[in-house]
């Protein structure tokens, strides 16, 4: 459950979720990521763990055995190679990010943000964008202490370290919330968050909803899966998935509220796009009492929250050479981690040298890969394994991994068979121009 946790709970809650928000128009966003995470997210997170539970294997293996179980054709198991090929490039920008987070904890620590102004923290983000040695040095020391962990299979030692280090995150979080609600506007912020407006909602906002509710609880892909095979028999599947599910989602919108209250008292731009966190949190941190100290913990707190994702997101890949091939555990996080690393060499050249290269739809690389993953392969991951588990798994082998009462059991099946597909479904004919 805390490596779970721990994979969920990252920089999708801390770095994305704020910016996202404001991306997408506030409040539209913000009411239809949270049905997302209701009638989608709990559901097949609920789907994913019990998948994982009763494989007992890696992802792809584990789709398969679960196929032969059932009696169904074995090419199920592209849900689990397209979840490896997913979490690889997801790592490929996410380590970009953690490398931002890593400098900010140096510059908080050596004093940079004291008394820092709107314009001048905009300004040291900018310089820090404008610089891709920078970049690189901090994108190769994070995917270092990701792949350094998986070679060395000490993940389980991470894990126990959240059971202090989450709720840690969730108090200095609470800090920097009272602080923003003293100095900063909370009233816009709670406007701009969360007033019910249901005419902002546009189809772009549903479908980036909709990839950031997988994005954030680290659906479809195959993570899940991994960690629910660790899952004691004993522990219920649907609990579990509660309280990750609010944890998760308390966290981001906590988060969003102190960042929006700044922007609003500063009269930054809400829109301001990946780099919203990292221009308005010195500007409180700067200001703040004992500021540089709780600034270097608290960038100390979401590295450590962005580490323990990025773990989640190669070690199916990995699981399933090691059970697989000759090759060892250790040279296949050097190969892996060396073809991550140079996708995110890409990633980072697209915030300066390689800004004007747009892939599709006049996205940079950056953005393509982003949109690739969170909008397309995640809710298809997803899509494909609640009507795995739905429709092609015996429904006692199901309840034996659930085990739920009768009417909670029909509450899953009806989200899991109907609602979670059906919704996915029309997202996806509505983008590709099928429905209007
Ligand atoms: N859930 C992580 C976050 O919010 O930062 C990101 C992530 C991890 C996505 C693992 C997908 C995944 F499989």
């Amino acid at each position: 459950m805390l490596a779970t946790a721990g994979s969920a709970i990252g920089l999708g809650n801390i770095w994305k979720l704020p910016y996202m928000i404001g991306v997408n128009g506030g409040s539209a966003f913000v009411i239809v990521f949270i049905a997302c995470i209701f009638f989608v997210g709990i559901p097949l997170m609920m789907t994913e763990i019990l998948l994982g539970r009763r494989a007992q294997k890696n992802p792809l293996d584990g789709v398969a055995a679960l196929a032969a179980e059932a009696g169904v054709c074995s090419w199920w198991k592209v849900i689990g190679g397209m979840g490896m090929i997913t979490g690889l490039l997801i790592l490929g920008f996410y380590s970009v990010i953690g490398g931002w987070v890593l400098n900010f904890i140096t510059q908080s620590a050596s004093g940079n943000f004291v008394g820092i102004t709107a314009a001048q923290s905009t300004g040291n983000f900018e310089q820090l964008l404008a610089s891709p040695l920078t970049l690189l040095f901090w994108h190769s020391i994070f995917m270092c202490l990701t792949m350094g962990v998986v070679a060395h299979g000490v993940n389980s030692g991470l894990e126990k370290a959240n059971n202090i280090l989450i709720p840690a995150l969730f108090a200095i979080l609470l800090i920097l919330l009272g602080y923003s609600m003293s100095v900063g506007n909370m009233v816009a912020a709670y406007d701009f968050m969360f007033s019910l407006d249901f005419s902002k909602i546009t189809p772009v906002a549903v479908l980036s909803a909709l990839g950031h509710a997988f994005f954030s609880l680290s659906l479809g892909m195959g993570s899940v899966m991994v960690y629910g095979s660790y899952l004691q028999r004993n522990v219920s599947i649907a609990r579990t998935t509660i309280y990750i599910a609010l944890a998760d989602t308390l966290l981001g919108l906590l988060v969003g509220l102190a960042i929006y209250s700044l922007v609003f008292a500063n009269q930054l731009a809400p829109n301001a796009g990946p780099g919203l966190i990292f221009q308005t949190l010195p500007i409180a941190f700067g200001h703040m009492p004992g500021g540089s100290l709780i600034a270097t913990l608290f960038f100390m707190l979401v590295a450590f929250a962005a580490w323990t994702s990025a773990i989640s997101l190669v070690e199916p890949a990995i699981a399933w050479v090691v059970e697989n091939t000759r090759v060892s555990r250790k040279q296949t996080c050097v190969a892996l981690g060396l073809a991550v690393w140079l996708l995110g060499v890409a990633v980072l050249l697209s915030f300066n040298d390689w800004q004007h290269i747009k892939i599709v739809f006049g996205l940079n690389i950056f953005e393509s890969l982003d949109k690739l993953t969170s909008t397309i392969l995640l809710p298809m991951g997803g899509l494909l394994m609640a009507i795995f588990a739905g429709y092609f798994m015996r429904k006692e082998h199901v309840q034996e991994e659930l085990h739920l009462s009768d009417s909670a059991f029909k509450l899953w099946r009806y989200t899991n068979n109907y609602i979670a597909p059906v919704g996915i479904a029309a997202v996806f004919l509505y983008l590709f121009g099928l429905v209007q």
